[in-house]
């Protein structure tokens, strides 16, 4: 399947589905304290997710069994909530939730710090988010895909950073994994051209160390090899003639 451009009925929906998972990120962002597990988390979400007559789309996906990913710490992505996880103070916790409206899905992720954290735990936070930011820059009609890659990359290394590289964004739509795939990391070919109507999940995943991941025996939850920290930050983006436009943020929000 090629890269899908979404036409102005596809586009409100998009939006709708965005608008409902930036409201449903920022209640759990203001949920997040020391002694909470993350079952909690994953229970919150599901229920605010349907609260919106909306189904959670990583729910059964491949067979994950949750509704939010929570990964803590060393874990990058796809961490599989439990009841026996308490965040405890000094964590930092990566959320990644996606929904279905109307049958057009939304994907986005944030990480947040649990109580007091590090400079260091802060600093990887923040340069994760920026580095979206970065890449975003260069998502603009006439532009090509990896523009994105190699800008969150570079935005990414001064810092010594390691960008995950098994993992990968995606196109979304009426799948919650579309065409192109969107490497967070500097690629020698220029990837498609962008065009408006495109809707992409971008989402640099960003080690303390080495760029390397290993998976549990869970067969979910990714992992940094070395034991480093992580942080991801994503967000469903469109491509329109002008700037583009993110899809889960909240107006004047981040
Ligand atoms: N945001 C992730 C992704 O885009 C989460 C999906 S994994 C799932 O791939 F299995 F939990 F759905
Ligand atoms: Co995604």
């Amino acid at each position: 399947m090629a890269v899908t451009i979404k036409s102005k009925r596809e586009i409100a929906l998009m939006r709708e589905a965005g608008r409902i998972l930036a409201e449903v990120h920022a209640k759990l962002g203001k949920a997040i304290e020391p002694g909470m597990s993350t079952l909690d988390i994953d229970r919150l979400g599901e229920e605010l997710i349907r609260g919106y007559g909306c189904v959670p789309n990583f729910l059964n996906y491949n067979g994950y069994p949750a509704s939010i990913c929570v990964s803590i710490n060393d874990e990058v992505v796809h961490g599989i909530p439990s009841a026996k996880r308490i965040l405890q103070e000094g964590d930092i916790v990566s959320l990644d939730a996606g929904l279905i409206y109307e049958g057009y899905h939304s994907d986005a992720a944030r990480t947040y710090p649990v109580g007091q954290i590090s400079r260091e735990a802060a600093n990887l936070i923040k340069a994760t988010r920026q580095s979206f930011f970065e890449g975003i820059r260069y998502a603009l009609s006439g532009n090509y895909l990896y523009n994105i890659s190699n800008a969150i990359d570079s935005y990414c290394r001064q810092f010594g950073y390691g960008v995950v590289r098994d993992l990968v964004g995606h196109g979304i739509g009426t799948s919650l994994h579309e065409e192109p795939q969107i490497p967070n990391f500097r690629q020698w070919r220029r990837g498609v051209r962008l065009k408006p109507g495109m809707t992409l999940a971008i989402e640099p995943m960003v080690n303390m160390g080495g760029y390397k991941v290993d998976w549990l025996e869970d067969g979910w939850t990714v992992v940094t090899r070395d034991g480093s920290l992580s942080a991801h930050y994503e967000n469903t983006v469109l491509i329109t003639e002008g700037k583009p436009e993110i899809l889960t943020l909240l107006p004047g929000k981040a």
